[in-house]
């Protein structure tokens, strides 16, 4: 089955939304596959956002992810890289629609609440960043066949 990360950044964690947007996730149908709350350092910090290397955002996006911890996860469910990035609203609050997360929670592109990972190779680089392969559980929830064919 499809996975996809998901990281709820330091503002998520502050200011009390960790159960919020998680919630959304679980009542879309998505599987909780892993779970940890860290604090981000330098090195991962950097290695996450490496795509952005010398971009202007780059350092303060960086500081970011550092200030307070992050509740990493793996979700896992039918075509879950993409329909989480639509859950999430664009990249910029001001233009994520108002049912978004981003949209619902966030004002400002430096403060957007939720990372997703872009692409399913993304998902898989991603996932590998932050937890090792025995994190990643498998397991069976009921009501399952209510969710697809
Ligand atoms: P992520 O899921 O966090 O990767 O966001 P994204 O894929 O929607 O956007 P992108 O990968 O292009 O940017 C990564 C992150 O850098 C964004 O989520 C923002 O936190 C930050 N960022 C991007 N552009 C800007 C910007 O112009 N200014 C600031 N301050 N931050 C930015
Ligand atoms: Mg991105």
């Amino acid at each position: 089955m499809e996975k996809t990360f998901l990281m709820l950044k330091p503002d998520a964690v502050q200011r009390g939304l960790i159960g919020e947007i998680i919630s959304r996730f679980e009542k879309k149908g998505f599987k909780l596959a892993a779970l940890k709350l860290l604090q981000v350092d330098r090195g991962l910090a950097e290695e996450h956002y490496k795509e952005h290397k010398g971009k202007g955002f780059f350092e303060p996006t960086v500081q970011y992810i550092m200030s307070s911890p992050v509740v990493a996860m793996v979700w896992e469910g039918k075509n879950v890289v993409a329909l989480a990035r639509e859950m999430m609203g664009a990249t910029n609050p001001a233009n994520a629609g108002p049912g978004s997360i981003r949209g619902s929670y966030a004002m400002d592109i430096s403060r957007n609440v939720i990372h997703g990972s872009d692409s399913v190779e993304s998902a898989e680089r991603e996932i590998s960043l932050y937890f090792r392969p025995e994190e990643i559980l498998t397991y069976q929830k009921p009501g399952e066949e209510w969710l697809s064919e």
